[in-house]
């Protein structure tokens, strides 16, 4: 029970690793608003897990919009009354586009959920913990975040900036209690697949074969990334700063 009397948000919440974060965190006493922009199998997580007795509250926003940003961090002081653990993890993916065929909506859409959202969220939270005394940011980055040949442009370009946020909050914030580390996941079973049913043939030929070669022989749960990000956002994890941890099986030691 390592979160008891302490209110977690969680975006992405409706599926995958976002999913199963929100399912960790209640089943160690957290009390989570779990954000999505899909509301339909939001609010089937938010039913299911209220019949367990779990202290959990459905927001719909858009990790994008400033405002529903605003929303979503309103909804944990007013519903809970203080916030203490952000775990930033809603993402997409660019088709695996290299940067000559991206169009620019592409980048604006990938650049708007994967790395915008997570600046807007810390941007609103940091006040909010300074004036608590203290607070906790988790970052669901990527291998894309750590290295060139695991998916296209926008979406590498993205997971490189949120290691960067990461980091730079750790740096600025860490001596007045805030800690910012990141996760860096490899491949996990979960709906993000490409990113839709168009990718890149110039990317896929660049990208299928380095992953074949090199990835880990096993994909990872889920559930996996879930136990990382919440040994992050935990005391355990008291003495770890601007962190940026691949959960990967191995893959970027290789
Ligand atoms: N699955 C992998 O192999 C993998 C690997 C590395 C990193 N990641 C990262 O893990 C995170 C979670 O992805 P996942 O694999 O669980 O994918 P997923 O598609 O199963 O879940 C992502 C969730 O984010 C939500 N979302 C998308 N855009 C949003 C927005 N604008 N506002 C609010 N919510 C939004 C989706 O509706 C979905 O429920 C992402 O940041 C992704 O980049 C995934």
């Amino acid at each position: 029970m390592r979160f008891e009397q302490q209110v977690a948000l969680v975006t992405g919440a409706a599926s995958g690793i976002g999913r199963a974060l929100v399912q960790r965190l209640v089943a160690e006493g957290a009390a989570v608003v779990a954000v999505d922009i899909v509301e339909a199998p939001l609010q089937a997580l938010v039913e299911e897990l209220r019949e367990q007795g779990a202290k959990v509250t459905g927001c719909t926003a858009n990790v994008a919009l400033d405002s529903d940003v605003d929303t979503m961090l309103t909804t944990a002081t007013s519903v809970y009354g203080r916030l203490d653990i952000l775990c930033n993890n809603a993402g997409i993916m660019d088709l695996m586009t290299p940067v000559a065929d991206v169009t620019l909506d592409l980048w604006e859409r990938v650049l708007a959920v994967n790395l915008n959202g997570p600046f807007l969220a810390c941007r609103r939270a940091i006040p909010l913990f300074l004036e608590q005394g203290g607070g906790n940011i988790v970052n669901t980055a990527s291998e894309a975040g750590l290295r060139g040949g695991t998916a296209g442009t926008p979406y590498t370009v993205a997971k490189h900036g949120v290691v960067g946020l990461t980091r730079s909050i750790a740096f600025h914030y860490g001596e007045r209690g805030i800690r910012c580390n990141a996760v860096c996941p490899g491949a996990v079973a979960t709906a993000i697949g490409i990113g839709g049913s168009a990718p890149s043939e110039a990317g896929l030929s660049r990208v299928s074969p380095f992953l074949q070669a090199s990835a880990p022989s096993r994909i990872a749960a889920p559930e996996e990334i879930a136990a990382a990000i919440a040994f992050l956002a935990s005391n355990d994890a008291s003495y770890l700063n601007g962190a940026i941890l691949p959960v990967d099986g191995g893959w970027f030691a290789a």
